[in-house]
């Protein structure tokens, strides 16, 4: 059975389906046979079709064709824009310059930015957020003044709460000390306007299967005068910065679902956002000691991603929650990371100021492109009898 049939998919910020439009590009290509870097006609042809994606690409996020480069996804690019930046701007700077990140990134840029730290390369400085998620850029603007940064790197939008950081601003910092800004822009694309060349940023992390394209593709958005340290050698595809043969049908599904994306986005954010107001709305009547996270600065209007409705419910296990809605087909996530089999708080929440129990009983509904009023209307129906269930569960005996 198609899972989607029976299930209320409340998950897409975890990763969303794929658009019919992604699928027959990509389906169009799985036959043909070519390597985009051979010299021969099917070889032509598949650079064709590459070259094609990434101008596409290009024009529905502002920079230029030679700006992007194809990657394996979210991660990969987070990683070479951490490392890859880090390593060429210490060529400059001289040993272990610091390295500036939000306390509340993915862990695909606190993971390279931590080993950096552990193999004593970088000087790693975390910048705080207030109980909204949204950095302290006076915290931000001391860290820049006090010694030689190799780089900031600040998400545009959180993927557990859904605020949407001042990526303005934090350019705007960085630059008058001619310091490089990455934004891993994983969550944004197709939900929030995003322009390369108007952000003002250097670099700028997307991947395919959070906005209707597939598994196993994704971006890093560099401009050409940001030296890149290679991670992966091998026959200098993508500039000399990412070897490997290029996946000219998983690109080509990429390019059609980011144009997609972006060319409905408005209408997207403004159909999604009402479902998640009316989500939230409806869950807190239902639950009254229910909040928002992320609730103090405008909760549900611009700082916040469209599809993002980020819940505590007081005295329930996050985990166990997410399992009894589970059991009745509506699938959500926490944030919390397992750890020995014991449920981590998110970092997320304990940097906004949760203590680990408000941490622990979070939950997160992410609304997508195929989400409908039926499901809110699932949720709504479901919550209270797992609230209560959860609360039983956890309540001391
Ligand atoms: C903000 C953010 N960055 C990076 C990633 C990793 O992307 P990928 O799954 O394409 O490796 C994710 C995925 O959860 C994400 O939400």
């Amino acid at each position: 059975m198609d899972p989607a049939q029976r299930t209320v998919y409340l998950d897409h910020a975890a990763t969303t389906p794929m658009v019919p439009a992604a699928v027959e590009a990509m389906t169009e290509h799985l036959f043909e046979v070519g390597n985009p870097s051979s010299l021969h006609a099917s070889g032509r042809y598949a650079r064709r079709v590459v070259e094609e994606s990434r101008e596409t690409i290009a024009q529905a996020l502002g920079c230029r064709p030679g700006e992007v480069v194809f990657t394996s996804g979210g991660t990969e690019s987070d990683n070479l824009a951490i490392k890859g930046i880090h390593w060429s701007r210490a060529a400059e700077l001289g040993p272990r310059p610091r390295l500036i990140t939000s306390s509340v990134e993915h862990h695909a840029v606190l993971d390279p930015v931590s080993w950096l730290e552990a193999g004593g390369q970088a000087e790693v400085r975390l910048v705080g957020v207030d109980s909204s998620c949204r950095v302290d850029l006076d915290q931000l603007r001391e860290l820049v003044a006090e010694r030689p940064v190799s780089l900031i790197s600040v998400m545009w939008a959180n993927n557990e709460v859904g605020t949407i950081q001042p990526i303005d601003e934090i350019v705007a910092i960085a630059a008058p000390h001619g310091i490089p800004v990455h934004t891993d822009a994983v969550q944004a694309v197709g939900a929030v306007p995003v322009d390369f060349a108007t952000s003002g940023v250097d670099a700028l992390t997307l991947t395919g299967h959070k906005l209707g394209g597939p598994f196993g593709v994704g971006a890093l958005i560099v401009r050409r005068e940001v030296g890149v340290t290679p991670l992966v050698h091998g026959g200098g595809q993508e500039r000399d910065i990412r070897s490997g043969t290029i996946d000219t049908p998983a690109i080509a599904g990429f390019a059609a679902a980011v144009e997609l994306a972006v060319k409905e986005q408005a209408a997207y954010a403004a159909r999604v956002g009402a479902l998640r107001d009316d989500l939230v709305r409806r869950v807190i009547e239902a639950v009254p000691d229910a909040h928002l996270h992320g609730g103090a600065l405008d909760p549900l209007g611009e700082f916040r991603l469209p599809g993002n409705a980020h819940l505590g419910f007081p005295g329930c296990e996050g985990d166990s929650l997410l399992m009894l809605l589970d059991a009745n087909g509506i699938e959500c996530s926490t944030g919390s990371a397992c750890s020995a089999g014991v449920p981590q708080p998110s970092h997320v929440l304990l940097a906004m100021g949760c203590d680990p129990d408000q941490a622990r009983h979070s939950l997160r509904f992410s609304l997508g492109h195929t989400s409908t009023a039926a499901d809110v209307d699932a949720v709504v129906e479901a919550i209270v009898p797992a609230v209560e269930r959860a609360r039983a569960a956890k309540a001391p005996r």
